[in-house]
């Protein structure tokens, strides 16, 4: 039976570090971490995210800003707002909660965070840098981020000679994490929804990055036997086996059977998810000591 990751400790230890960087850095040059966070209409999945990530932010010390903003609001006003915020001192990172309602487009909204600020890692800028192997230079999306410290507790600082598979080539999750797992020196495959075969692709990875959006996809006989399973689908199922009506969480990966084929695994619903959170927090921590011209405590 695979060892199955806790990551509601492991985002526990990264919020112990970022609170006590936050208190230090307003101890040594009373600046408190700022971080604004907008969310646009009333997305029921979306305001819950918002919500955690408001409260968290309190809970680390920082000024937490949450802007609320109706359905309608245009582009310009979205653009304004941000504009706003790209200028205020206090703020130190910018979050724009995506997807955003249609008929707004999110990548000028995402391009106009100016890069310091741009915590979710997805401005162009700091895309380009984690291509480069900059990684000490920009800010990491987060839920990379937080995958990619698991990876790191489990197989060290350097994957030389392991191989990295990932599925899914998003720009939120896919490509980032095949930079960093690129970047650590594993040998990486980025598999999609055109991969032919992928099961046999799966079938050779030491870590296995799933990230598709499909129910428990990930079969024992695609896993390798010892592999590292990391999850980061989350997908409501329904679950009558709990009533009528009832449903549940699962992630792309079929747990039980992955699990007895795995060396490492991790769960969903308590796997990434609470480290994506963590790694926001690390961001906007990480933010506010360069904006004074300092480098942040290593929070990892
Ligand atoms: N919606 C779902 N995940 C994310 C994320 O990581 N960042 C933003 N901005 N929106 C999201």
């Amino acid at each position: 039976m695979a060892k199955i990751i806790d990551g509601k400790r492991v985002a526990a230890s990264v919020i112990v570090t970022v609170k006590e960087a936050a208190a230090e850095l307003e101890r040594g040059k009373s600046v408190k971490p700022g971080l604004a966070v907008v969310i646009v209409g009333d997305d029921p999945a979306s305001q819950t995210y918002v919500l955690a990530k408001s409260r968290m932010a309190k809970e680390c010390g920082f000024a937490s800003i949450q802007h609320t903003l109706p359905a309608e609001t245009t582009q310009e006003e979205l653009a304004a707002l941000v504009k706003t915020l790209n200028e205020d001192t206090s703020v130190h990172g910018i979050l724009v909660q995506l997807p955003l309602p249609k008929p707004l487009k999110s990548d000028p909204v995402i391009q106009a965070i100016l890069p310091e600020k741009d915590v979710d890692g997805l401005n162009v800028v700091n895309a380009g840098k984690l291509a480069i192997g900059n990684l000490a230079g920009g800010l990491v999306s987060c839920t990379p981020a937080g995958a990619m410290v698991f990876v790191k507790r489990t197989h060290g600082e350097d994957l030389s000679g392991l191989s990295a598979v990932v599925i899914g080539r998003s720009n939120l999750f896919g490509k980032p994490m095949a930079m960093l797992l690129l970047a650590a020196n594993a040998t990486v495959t980025v598999a999609h929804s055109r991969t032919k075969d992928l099961a046999s692709v799966c079938r050779n990875a030491d870590i296995l990055v799933a990230a598709v959006g499909c129910p428990e996809l990930v079969k024992a006989d695609w896993v390798k036997p010892g592999a590292t399973l990391i999850d980061v689908g989350i997908n409501r199922v329904p679950a009558p086996e709990n009533g009528d009506g009832k449903s549940k969480l699962v992630g792309d990966v079929a747990f039980e059977e992955c699990a007895k084929v795995a060396a490492v695994i991790t769960p969903v619903p308590g796997g990434v998810g609470p480290m994506t959170l963590a790694m926001l927090m690390a961001n906007t921590v990480i933010a506010a000591y360069r904006s004074v011209g300092q480098a942040a405590p290593d929070v990892c």
